[in-house]
């Protein structure tokens, strides 16, 4: 896999984002396992809790598309630091791939890699599902 180049979709979808309430912008590319990449921004809403974060908006881009099944998801964000995906975009990608490789760029182009399971151990899931 290309991490930098995971990284730089990633970026491209930062520049798009619709944040005029936090002006935080947050983008997310997801590889699937087909090798193709899904993009993601957060989309914020006037009524504030109708926002929708970038790694979200990127797994429903690939669902829609007909991808299910996905190796990585590169997460870049506003500001110096690294942008860690929040717990309900972490539960909403463990549906999908409990395994997924999580990887977090910061403006210096430096990254680190985590699984899905180190930041989320337990994520919810019905012992019964139908698909
Ligand atoms: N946000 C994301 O897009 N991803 C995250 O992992 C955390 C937060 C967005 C939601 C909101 O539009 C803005 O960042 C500030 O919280």
């Amino acid at each position: 896999m290309d991490v930098a180049a995971l990284l730089q979709e990633a970026g491209k979808a930062q520049q798009i984002s619709y944040s005029p309430y936090s002006r935080f912008k947050v983008g997310a590319a997801l590889l699937g396992k087909s090798g193709q990449v899904y993009t993601g921004t957060n989309i914020e809403n006037s009524s504030y809790g109708l926002s929708i974060c970038a790694e979200r908006t990127a797994l429903f881009n690939a669902i829609n598309q007909g991808e299910r099944e996905f190796q990585a998801i590169a997460v870049k964000g506003s500001g110096k630091g690294y942008i860690y995906p929040c717990g309900a975009c972490l539960q909403v990608l463990a549906e999908f791939a409990p395994q997924l490789q999580i990887i977090v760029g910061n403006e210096q182009d430096e990254w680190e890699d985590y699984l899905l399971s180190d930041l989320l151990p337990q994520a919810f899931k019905l012992s019964s599902q139908e698909g």
